[in-house]
């Protein structure tokens, strides 16, 4: 479809998006205080986590780590600690490393606080755990440039808007579609207001299953609106198949000590799971004792997990080689880092085994 540039119409549509934001936002802590070193936090933090998870960890966090400074000189297990339960702990060592490397690139050392931020996307885009999406958004919102963060919210407002017809393969070729026209109505002194204006827009109003239409502060200018589309049918996507996959796992706890095992991958170093049920004896007799689904990109995987019907007779031994297996006292797994869904289950569906 055709697409008109950045005219007076759109940025006229661009601060009936930033008056409305300016009455309507949530309040969010990192919005209360919107310093860059918050905004960064938050950002990390909001990649792919939703708003109502993150905000008592980012209240956590910036307590325990109030700024760059700090964060720059805690340990990463202080750091990983404090991201426990949030997932994709990748983002926690970034996000580590960027601090680090941000109070590194501080060149005048005669006022110690006075570190240089990155501003554009270019610039961000440097650091580590600091993609294409983060990069835009931190430059827009943290820094006012006159850029667009395009997230899954903003594809979905500007399909209805201009009801875009084409089916997109994944987010990706989205966002490369959504490029060319998601700075048409940006206003050029309130950068930072309209990014977040129109995420939540897509958050609070245009969402992606009833809408509140009526309610919406753009609606004449909506094509799907004014022409009574089906606004389900935006942004189109082509069909995805998911994939299943079944993991077998073995929940091994005798009187006060569990075994679990550290992950392997370098994304998950220092991190612990529950043992895979082929790291002890696929011949083992087990009972299944829960049956957990859950979602990841393209597959659908069915977590069992079993307990032996009795137990191993070399427990102890188990531990002597290679296979990452490590033996804690029940006392103790709370100071060690679980990964995410491990420490939902050993709290929760798992707990009554303990
Ligand atoms: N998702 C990413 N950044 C956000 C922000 N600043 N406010 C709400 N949701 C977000």
């Amino acid at each position: 479809m055709e697409f008109s540039f950045r005219n007076s119409k759109n940025l006229q549509i661009g601060y009936l998006l930033v008056n409305w934001f300016v009455k309507n936002r949530r309040i969010l802590p990192w919005r209360t205080n919107s310093s860059i070193y918050n905004r960064l936090v938050s950002e990390f933090m909001l990649q792919q986590t939703q708003v109502a998870t993150v905000i008592p960890y980012f209240k956590r966090w910036t307590e325990q780590f109030p700024s760059i400074e700090i964060l720059a000189t805690a340990s990463e297990n202080q750091v990983l600690k404090a991201w426990e339960g949030l997932g994709y702990y990748s983002r926690a060592k970034n996000l580590h490393k960027t601090a680090k490397e941000i109070i590194n690139q501080q060149i005048d050392l005669t006022y110690p606080s006075h570190f240089i931020f990155p501003k554009t996307p270019e610039e961000w885009k440097q650091l580590p755990g600091i993609g294409d999406y983060t990069a835009h958004a931190l430059a827009a919102i943290a820094q006012n440039q006159c850029v667009a963060a395009i997230d899954g919210n903003v594809i979905r407002v500007l399909c209805r808007i201009y009801a875009i017809q084409q089916a997109f393969k994944n987010k990706t070729q989205a966002v490369k579609y959504i490029k060319n026209i998601a700075n048409f109505f940006i206003p050029p002194d309130e950068s930072a207001n309209y990014n977040e204006a129109i995420m939540e827009l897509g958050a609070l109003i245009c969402k992606s299953q009833n809408p509140l239409c009526e309610h919406c502060p753009i609606n004449l200018h909506c094509r799907s609106f004014q022409e009574k589309l089906d606004h389900s049918q935006f942004p189109k996507f082509k069909k995805i198949i998911y994939i299943k996959r079944n993991i077998q796992r073995i929940f091994i706890f005798d009187e006060q000590f569990i075994i679990l095992k550290k992950t392997s991958t370098n994304r998950l170093r220092n991190i612990f799971e529950l043992p895979l049920l082929s790291d002890i004896s696929e011949k083992m007799p087990v009972r299944e004792i829960a049956k957990i689904n859950r979602s990841i990109a393209h597959e659908h995987i069915t977590e069992i997990i079993f307990e032996p019907e009795h137990l191993p007779e070399k427990f102890k031994n188990l531990l002597n080689n290679n296979s990452g297996l490590m033996l804690f006292p029940i006392c103790e797994v709370k100071n060690i880092t679980l990964s995410g869904p491990h420490r939902k289950w050993l709290n929760g569906r798992l707990v009554a085994y303990l």
